[in-house]
């Protein structure tokens, strides 16, 4: 056998710093704004939901950040995680390119989340907070700050959009397992949750939703935080080790993407494999970088660049990125983990100075390559990172009709196997493709007209 098909790293080579994009943005990031007085905020404002370490990492423009080791303990559980190249997949599309695939499935709750769930509950713990509340949307994120959770032993209350609540059953079993409760959002132990039952009693519900009542969850009661799965940049941050371990993998091989590909959210796997690469990029690299959203959901591709909330009932800062307005309810696409209405903040600065470029599909065309990867490479991928294969396999294509020998790197960022239920709409021909309507972009566009510009 000529070239490997696993490239793996011993523990000892794990990274134990994460990198900090900031340090090296061409264009610093807008301040944050104060959802009342629309004034730049500092740390202190934010220490009612967050501890005041995590609040630093927010804030710093320090290059390189040591990772303590009672987190890089229980990343050594899973990480780092298999670069693996995909040549089955690579067979059955005929292409010249190189295909490789960081596989973050491999964690316990089977995606990136836990790289920082780990993070965040550990700096949690050490700052005396009791009790952790979050949203979630796919399940994914809920059930790895579950996990975290239990292992740093803290108490973890997951508010859980409720279509996703009712497609995966077991996802919240598996938070339960690991000890936390998870309710379906909106739901009635907050103000935020009721009014919007009242109003809307049959709603889907949506992150934006799951956000505020979970952030209510945390100001309301004593030794409580809140604790984000995306778009802030200690997050972002926190999942660069997935990239800094795919270059010491790929430099093993003698190799280098000429392409990076990673589905996006609120934009943590995408910044996690992709940053350190846009930091080469920043520094003279030739390398297209791409982000992948659902057409459903087009937040990097369509919407504008704004202040806007992170939640749906107006509590957060006001944050600067591409948004779809946070009055956004999602169609019902199964890409549950896809369908925030904003990107992280500094995702979006790498959009809007071209070091990324993002990219939408939709849902048919990525369940139809969810499944030529299943068939061909065995794994069977999230629908959220389904965008991502897509977004790859377009790209083996081209390198085909372009005569190219292409080098690939995708974030599998995580499996489909509590996502089941969709493939089994895909399967019994019961989903669709949804085009979001330009008038609904304009009409979130109208509730923010008075909002300051970034
Ligand atoms: C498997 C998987 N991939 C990707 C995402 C998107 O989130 P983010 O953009 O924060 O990585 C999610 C979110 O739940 C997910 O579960």
């Amino acid at each position: 056998m000529a070239e490997s098909i696993k490239v793996t790293l011993p523990d000892s080579e794990i990274p134990r710093q994460w990198y900090n994009l900031q340090a090296d943005l061409p264009t610093p990031l807008a301040p944050p704004l104060h959802p009342g007085t629309r004034q730049p905020i500092g740390p202190a404002e934010l220490a009612a939901i967050f501890p005041m370490n995590l609040i630093e990492q927010e804030v710093s423009r320090e290059r390189w950040i040591d990772i303590p080791e009672p987190i890089l303990e229980r990343l050594l559980t899973y990480r780092p995680t298999p670069l693996i190249r995909a040549r089955a997949l690579e067979k059955a599309l005929g292409t010249p390119a190189r295909i490789y695939y960081k596989h973050e499935g491999v964690s316990p709750p089977g995606s990136h989340k836990p790289n920082t769930a780990l993070a965040q509950a550990y700096y949690n713990k050490a700052f005396g907070t009791k009790h952790l509340t979050t949203e979630t949307g796919a399940g994914q994120w809920g059930s790895a700050l579950a996990y975290a959770c239990q292992q740093f032993g803290l108490d973890c209350k997951v508010f859980m959009v409720r279509i996703s609540f009712d497609q995966k059953p077991f996802r919240k079993l598996m938070m339960q397992t690991w000890g936390a409760t998870c309710i379906a959002s909106p739901s009635t132990e907050t103000a935020a949750g009721r009014a919007i039952l009242e109003k809307t009693p049959d709603t889907p519900g949506s992150l934006g939703i799951a956000i505020s009542e979970a952030i209510e969850a945390a100001v309301t009661h004593e030794g409580t935080k809140y604790s984000l799965g995306s778009v802030l940049n200690h997050v972002l941050m926190h999942q660069t080790i997935i990239g800094l371990e795919a270059q010491k993998q790929m430099a093993l091989i003698n190799a280098y993407p000429d392409v990076v590909i990673g589905c996006a959210g609120g934009g943590s796997n995408f910044a996690g494999i992709a940053f350190p690469f846009v930091r080469d990029k920043i520094h003279g690299k030739n390398i297209s970088i791409i982000a992948t959203e659902p057409a459903a959901c087009p937040t990097m591709t369509r919407a504008p660049y704004v202040y806007d909330f992170g939640d749906t009932a107006g509590t957060t800062p006001l944050l600067p990125m591409h948004s779809l307005g946070h009055t956004f309810v999602p169609p019902p696409v199964h890409a549950g983990g896809l369908r925030y209405h904003g990107m992280a903040p500094l995702v979006s600065r790498t959009i809007l100075d071209k070091l990324v470029e993002p990219r939408s599909y939709h849902q048919l065309e990525c369940y139809a390559n969810a499944l030529l990867w299943a068939k061909t490479e065995g794994f069977i991928p999230a629908p959220e990172t389904a965008h991502a294969i897509t977004g790859a396999i377009e790209e083996a294509k081209r390198a085909k009709e372009e005569g190219k020998e292409k080098t690939i790197l995708l974030c599998w960022s995580g499996h489909g196997l509590m996502d089941l239920t969709g493939y089994d709409a895909y399967l019994s021909g019961k989903l669709h493709d949804y085009e979001y309507p330009d008038a609904d972009i304009k009409a979130a566009l109208e509730t923010l007209k008075d909002f300051p510009k970034p």
